[in-house]
């Protein structure tokens, strides 16, 4: 590690030198790396439009798409942002180039890739840490502070939810650009099962009350949002619950999916009291069920400053603050490789349980060399489809279907506009606060003719190449959109009529 004297929040002024992996999400941490000891000296992404990003940022920094000569670069830490499901095989290449790790989650995809995972750490004696940094909100921190003072008394239930709508980054990068070549999907986001992604709900609970899942049953959710290229598991675009027993005989309620209420929403009843955090925070305190429910502050201290500024919540200042701490001076993160692992697994084993109908499966203790043996050859995975042929024939015009990913874009966007018009106007004589559907009928006004030729263009393309996935997904948003009805003449006129209402 390097020395450089800059102003900073630990006692040190050694600089450790971070090389990130993975320029999409990647980037969100750039920001609060130098007040954290950081210097961000090399960069890596298949990807040219993130490269230019992180070149731009970053000038002086080594910039390549060559994972080989990343790792060969001369640096100390990697913070890994690659494909959510090739984590611990990148991971594993990080820790074997000598560098310490900070892997967003999740950890690993298979239990197998668990067990080899584990094992690279141990082997390697360098640090991982797992960037889950949902518990590190305010009120979640509050809130771990008091259930380890003894306020609430022992978790008897709990509930955590990760509930988003994220089906447009199928189509696109997570800076919202579209996809390229358009016809090709993104590269995990078009067919994960949410399961797989369990950590944001199941993580501020296990770090708040200090427990560690023991076992994890699913039930299947049928129904899938439109504009799901994995209908027939859900994909991204479903739900996806499970209940999980924690080690102090608890259960808790874990959510995941992308559906049409968006939430996060965390509930905690323990034997002495309740607390009820979203960005608010409220407690129930006196041990019965009417006891009085008040709302409290919660705030980081004298780092609240730093924390506001990062994303989600202020939980992103955290994970590398912890990384950091524990690089710099030793103090342990709080999800270390035995911790990413007792996330991580209820995911995947609960995905297994609703494919099997139901049955409950142990989540065994990485830690413990006997239990990982048991799981060291399970290489059950999620079926997954090839993102880049599924949605159009092999000698498709590839200008024509070029335009899919913006055109799914753009139907996606004008769709829920319109939907949010029209389904609000059903119900708009009991609508308190009418002045609202105004807004949301000048909305669909001002993007009439742009919803107009998306729909145009997504009729052209279904009938061109009606087999596969990219005309199924183009007929689910025509229906969704009503598009018989919005192309039809006199449409908007209709809706200038109805806007004089409000
Ligand atoms: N904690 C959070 O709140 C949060 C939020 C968003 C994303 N994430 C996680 O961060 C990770 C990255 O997410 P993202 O949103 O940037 O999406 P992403 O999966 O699209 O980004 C991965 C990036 O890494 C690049 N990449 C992948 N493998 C590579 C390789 N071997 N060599 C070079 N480049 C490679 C890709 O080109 C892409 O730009 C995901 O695992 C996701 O789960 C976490």
């Amino acid at each position: 590690m390097s020395k450089r004297r800059q102003s900073s929040l630990f006692k040190t002024d050694k600089r450790i030198r971070l090389g990130l992996w993975g320029l999409g999400r990647g980037m969100s941490f750039y920001k609060m790396c130098a007040a954290l000891n950081l210097d961000v000296v090399a960069g890596c992404d298949y990807n040219e439009h993130m490269r230019v990003r992180f070149a731009e940022a970053n000038p002086g920094a080594f910039v390549t798409d060559d994972a080989e000569a990343f790792l060969n670069a001369d640096f100390d830490a990697v913070l890994l942002a690659t494909f959510c499901p090739a984590h611990a095989g990148d991971a594993i290449a990080c820790l074997e180039a000598g560098k310490h790790v900070l892997s967003e989650v999740t950890s690993f995809h298979t239990m197998a890739e668990g067990v080899r995972l584990v094992e690279a750490v141990e082997k390697a004696g360098l640090v991982y840490n797992l960037a889950e940094n949902y518990p590190f909100s305010a009120p979640h921190m509050y809130l771990a502070q008091k259930w380890r003072e003894g306020l609430f008394g022992d978790l008897m239930y709990a509930e955590g939810e990760y509930v988003h709508d994220v089906r447009s980054l199928a189509f696109t990068y997570i800076d919202g650009v579209p996809i390229v070549p358009g016809y090709t999907l993104h590269n995990w986001r078009s067919w994960l099962h949410f399961h797989y992604y369990c950590t944001h709900s199941l993580g501020p609970i296990m770090t708040i009350t200090g427990t560690r899942p023991t076992r994890v049953v699913s039930l299947p959710g049928k129904h899938t949002l439109p504009g799901n290229p994995m209908p027939k598991v859900q994909g991204l675009a479903g739900i996806a619950p499970s209940l999980i027993t924690m080690d102090n005989g608890a259960v808790v309620r874990n959510l995941m999916g992308a559906t049409t209420n968006d939430v996060h929403t965390f509930r905690y009843w323990g034997t002495r009291g309740a607390a009820e955090a979203t960005d608010r925070l409220f407690l129930r305190l006196g041990g019965t069920g009417e006891s009085p429910k008040l709302e409290v502050k919660a705030d980081w201290g004298e780092l609240t400053a730093l924390a506001e500024k990062a994303g989600h919540g202020g939980g992103d200042f955290w994970v590398l603050y912890y990384f950091a701490r524990q690089l710099l001076e030793g103090t342990p993160a709080p999800f270390d490789i035995y911790s990413a692992a007792d996330v991580t697994i209820p995911g995947i084993l609960a995905y297994r349980s609703s494919v099997n109908g139901g049955q409950p499966y142990d989540v065994p203790d990485f830690r413990k060399k006997k239990e990982r043996d048991c799981y060291r050859n399970d290489h059950d995975a999620q079926h997954r489809f090839n993102p880049n042929t599924v949605c159009f024939p092999k000698g498709a015009d590839k200008a024509q279907v070029g335009r899919f990913n913006s055109l799914m874009t753009d139907l996606l966007r004008y769709t829920a506009q319109y939907r949010a018009y029209t389904d609000w106007m059903r119900v708009a004589d009991d609508v308190i606060d009418p002045k609202r559907l105004g807004d949301l009928a000048d909305t669909v006004i001002q993007n009439h003719a742009a919803m107009r030729v998306a729909l145009r263009e997504a009729q052209t393309l279904a009938k061109t190449y009606p087999k596969g996935e990219g005309a199924r997904l183009l007929h689910e948003m025509l229906e969704t959109a009503d598009a018989d009805r919005v192309l039809k003449p006199g449409f908007i006129a209709r809706i200038k009529k109805d806007r004089s209402r409000f």
